[in-house]
């Protein structure tokens, strides 16, 4: 069943960022910047378009960082989620809806896939092994098991990849492998998984790609990509994993089993595209633009990401229309782009190496950082983002030329012509070539968005305003005003209509500029196609102009440049950054109380752990504490602590613990509990 509709759909993702950590300048270069300026141009020129993406919220990378800070993945999820669509946001992303993974849509969408490629007997069942650890009682993803490197001897390389060497070996060759949980060395135990037959695929795949490049142009570096795949031969892939943070697999068969992260992420489009229908009161309206006979997908990501929006995720789609009525279009294009570094190095999490959106946002304004990363896209190429390059592009280009020109122009109304468009007289040839120049200038960068070339129309954008300043110098209007100021009036008459093109042009980019732009010329926004044709009434009236762009201070720069040289004063901001704020209720709920130690033992088989009997007032209760690497039991009796008295009972060795005591980690690791003055009597309240 395809769905008729008149008018052409086009629906727009950015990859699903995940949910553990900030959006820094690189993600914006790859995936978000270039699509917003598609999407913002596309509105332009009227077409129905929807713009989707969401937060990526299961998986290793969010369970490890919530290991890591010792958190659940839901808190980490929660913090990340609203903190990254709210950066976005600062940064005049214009997603319809940045929904997330976690949702139940979402949930059910996954299992429906999961659902019918299993009741059409596509997916296969097979056995393998797979590194368990005993004492945290489950098996290890990959990222979770470190070892020496079969080949070269690295002893930090990960189960079936070496950094070092770049070797992939099987998990089973891996020296001294390590649980990255308990330190423990884990033992390979048989676990099954279900497989997705990609291989039975690559005929289709290969045609799917050869007819969508023919008609629509992919970049070479996506087509090599994928070209390598097919030569290497497409195998099945596991959709499910053993972990238990994730989409539950729906089969009864496949307890404590999840779908793989990546096998549902991308159904997050089309479950994120379900919600914002839903919120718009029209629930089958998602349809129109993944199902419909005249819709287009694009799908905007970085290189890292190519495999799984050109391969598994139309083979996905594929599987889903061979048994099911309701059929999904492929992406027609698959614009990835390469990374953006800074200062010379990748981006990197783990190493804190790269500026966040919101930090940035917070020293300069959003629409410069929008002009640079825009004209520096990493379209081709790996680009860098350099403090000096991001200076020159904002001084130089953005204040010195298209500013200055606007600034200009505005000031010569004001004072000539009563801040008002005045009428133009009698053309003269530099005059016709400006305004031709104007009339091309919206056709050739429409055309150049439409092909993913962002940079270069980024490039004509800012030619244009260059043409803009050349004309009013060429033309002289301080001199032809004074001699014949019908000469003055046509210069000012078509540099004002030059700025209104220069806004309408430039608003996919720079949209907060533009926007002061038309509020400065008393005019709304154009379509695109009007663009560059706007006549001016008689004796329009102007508004006060202001100044659009500041120059960045040498001064301002250079303390960037040192921040970013100095790590260590980068690590004390991020920390810091990292945690979130709570109401004064939220800390109420706590409930810290003086506690004694009235006895302290080791618990069997573990290095870390000691069971202690405490006292609160009159009760006695009982706590496993991760402290006896820190301390000898004898040292604790009598000690008075701070404990968490409210905390949910849980179980460690098998062993309840009925809360928590609070302790100090110091840089060497130890732990030093928080002691309280002897002479405080157990049961008080801390507050
Ligand atoms: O690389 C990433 O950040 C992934 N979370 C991207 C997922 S894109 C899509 F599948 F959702
Ligand atoms: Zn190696």
């Amino acid at each position: 069943m395809v769905l008729k509709l008149n008018k052409e759909k086009i629906i727009v993702t950015s990859a699903l960022p995940y949910a553990n950590g900030p959006i820094h300048l690189g993600h914006l270069s790859g995936a978000y910047l270039p699509a917003d300026i598609f999407v913002r141009y596309n509105r332009l020129i009227n077409s129905d378009i929807i713009y989707v993406c969401g937060s990526d919220e299961h998986g290793v990378p969010i369970t490890l960082t919530a290991d890591k800070e010792k958190l659940t993945p839901k808190d980490i999820i929660d913090r990340y989620h609203e903190s990254n669509k709210a950066a976005f946001e600062k940064f005049g992303i214009s997603f319809d809806i940045y929904s997330r993974t976690s949702i139940p849509t979402h949930h059910e969408t996954a299992k429906d896939f999961f659902k019918s490629y299993y009741n059409q007997d596509i997916l296969s069942e097979k056995k393998s092994l797979q590194f368990y650890d005993e004492k945290a009682g489950m098996f290890l993803p990959d990222r979770y098991v470190e070892g020496t490197c079969p080949k070269c001897g690295f002893e930090e390389a990960r189960s079936d990849e070496c950094e070092k060497c770049g070797a992939l070996y099987d998990t089973s060759e891996l020296l001294n492998p390590k649980s990255k949980i308990s330190g423990s060395t884990p033992e390979l135990k048989e676990t099954s998984h279900w497989y997705f037959p990609l291989g039975k695929f690559q005929e289709r795949l290969e045609k799917y790609m050869k007819e969508a490049n023919e008609k629509f142009n992919w970049k070479s570096n996506v087509l090599q990509y994928c070209i390598g795949w097919f030569k290497d031969g497409l195998n099945d892939r596991a959709v499910t994993r053993d972990l238990d943070w994730g989409i539950k697999v729906p089969l009864d068969s496949a307890k404590g089993k999840v779908l793989y992260v990546w096998f549902e992420a991308v159904l997050g489009y089309i479950s994120a595209t379900k919600e914002l229908f839903k919120q718009r009161g029209n629930e089958d309206g998602w349809r129109e633009y993944w199902q419909g006979e005249n819709t287009r997908y694009i799908a905007f990501i970085g290189k890292d990401n190519i495999v799984f929006h050109t391969i598994i995720f139309p083979a996905m789609l594929m599987a889903w229309n061979d048994g099911n009525n309701d059929k999904f279009i492929l992406p027609e294009n698959v614009p990835a782009n390469e990374f953006l570094n800074f200062e010379g190095k990748k981006f990197s999490k783990s190493r804190g190496w790269g500026i966040d959106v919101e930090q940035f946002l917070k020293i300069f304004p959003t629409d410069s950082l929008r002009y640079a990363l825009a004209s520096n896209l990493p379209e081709n190429k790996d680009t860098d983002f350099y403090w000096k390059e991001f200076q020159a592009k904002n001084n130089s280009e953005l204040a010195d030329i298209l500013g200055n020109f606007v600034n200009r122009t505005f000031i010569f109304a004001k004072k000539h012509f009563d801040e008002k468009v005045p009428t133009r007289g009698e053309l003269k040839k530099i005059d016709i070539d400006m305004l031709a120049r104007i009339a091309e200038a919206p056709i050739k960068i429409g055309k150049l968005i439409e092909s993913y070339k962002i940079r270069d129309a980024v490039f004509e954008m800012m030619s244009l305003a260059r043409a803009g300043n050349k004309y009013f110098n060429d033309s002289e209007p301080w001199l032809s005003v004074k001699e014949n100021k019908e000469r003055a009036a046509t210069t000012v008459n078509i540099c004002l209509q030059t700025i209104s093109t220069l806004a309408e042009v430039f608003s996919p980019v720079i949209p907060f500029s533009a926007e002061k732009i038309f509020k400065m010329l008393n005019v709304k926004i154009a379509d695109w196609n009007e663009s560059g044709k706007r006549e001016f009434e008689t004796n329009h009236q102007l508004n006060k102009s202001e100044i659009l762009f500041n120059k960045i201070e040498d001064k301002t720069i250079e303390i960037e440049i040192m921040k970013w040289s100095n790590p260590a004063s980068l690590e004390e901001e991020v920390e810091e950054e990292k945690v979130p704020e709570i109401t004064f209720d939220d800390f109420l709920k706590v409930d810290l109380k003086v506690a004694e130690i009235i006895s302290a033992e080791k618990v069997k088989k573990s290095k870390k752990l000691l069971k202690l009997q405490v006292k609160i007032g009159k009760f006695e209760r009982q706590v496993v504490a991760g402290i006896a690497e820190s301390y000898e039991p004898e040292e604790l009796i009598e000690k008075k602590v701070i404990m968490v008295a409210n905390l949910k009972p849980a179980k460690l060795f098998g062993i309840e613990s009925q809360g928590m005591i609070l302790a100090i980690e110091d840089e060497s690791g130890k732990l030093n509990i928080v002691a309280v003055n002897a002479s405080l009597n157990s049961g008080l309240k801390v507050r």
